[in-house]
């Protein structure tokens, strides 16, 4: 199978991934293309996909989830400046570009934009990276583009928040909701509580109506089967998201 690795290590097949920090600015250099392998770059070994997907990595936190193993940086909030989300902006419009190109995209039906907490993104780094993905991925109006969102995030910033990022492009949020109980957030070292996680819901059902999923996590230690069907039945009767992650706690060292 072939398949295309981006500067940061990120896998492009059917499915294009752009992210990490410090890319080599291959789209500086004019010849950056004839130095991959042919079987890369040739139509005729590796015809392009009918369509593909892209995957965008922002990868700065506030704070660390106890349980998280995902890439990410927690950045102090006063360092969390406009110089790191622009210099993360350029690796990110460079990297989807280098990436689009060298997978020969022609048509991008979805780009997903994951974390660490890209909720954090300015609204106007997502357009960049959108513009790029228009310009040398063929991406085209109907073309699902998520978001994945913390609560603390969305009820900070409000609809207005949310409807910059869906100016901005996005059509759908994916919420990190994990918990409607108060005790398990603070387990998980969460930076919301249930009843931010109650109105991060309501925000988005607001703005995006029938477009947005919530994540929640089972198999938390001390949890019970009925607590768990409580944490289902919150956010079904509350909400009725068309799409649930329902992710079983992956314990690791990680947990604190
Ligand atoms: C990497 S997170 C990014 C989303 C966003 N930053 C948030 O916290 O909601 C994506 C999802 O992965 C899940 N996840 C992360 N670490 C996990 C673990 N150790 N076990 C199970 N699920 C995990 C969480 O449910 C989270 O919503
Ligand atoms: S779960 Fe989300 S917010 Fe928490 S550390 Fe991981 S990526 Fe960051």
């Amino acid at each position: 199978m072939s398949g295309v690795r981006g500067t940061t290590g990120l896998l492009i097949q059917r499915k294009l991934r752009a992210g990490g920090l410090g890319s080599t600015p291959h789209w500086a250099d004019s010849n950056w293309a004839s130095s991959w392998p042919s079987s890369l770059s040739s139509p005729e070994t590796n015809p392009p996909p009918p369509s593909s997907l892209l995957y965008v990595h922002w990868p700065f936190c506030a704070r660390r989830c106890s349980y998280c193993n995902f890439n990410k940086y927690v950045v102090p909030k006063e360092q969390e400046d406009r110089a790191l989300h622009d210099r993360m902006t350029e690796c990110l419009v460079r990297e989807a570009r280098t990436l689009l190109a060298l997978a020969g995209a022609r048509a991008v039906r979805s780009v997903f934009f994951g974390g660490g907490t890209p909720s954090r993104m300015p609204p106007g780094s997502v357009r960049r990276v959108l513009e790029a993905a228009e310009e040398f991925g063929g991406l085209s109006g109907g073309a699902e583009v998520t978001l994945e969102a913390n609560p603390a995030e969305v009820v900070g910033g409000g609809a207005r928040l949310l409807r910059r990022f869906r100016d901005a492009g996005v059509n759908r949020l994916s919420l990190g909701v994990q918990s409607f109980q108060d005790s398990k957030l603070r387990m998980l070292n969460r930076d919301h509580d249930s009843s931010a996680a109650v109105k991060s819901l309501s925000l988005s059902s607001e703005v995006f109506p029938g477009r947005f999923s919530a994540d929640l996590i089972f198999g938390l230690p001390g949890q019970t089967l009925a607590e768990w069907r409580e944490e289902l039945r919150t956010l079904m009767d509350g909400f009725s998201p068309r799409h649930v992650s329902a992710y079983q706690v992956r314990i690791g060292v990680f947990l604190q």
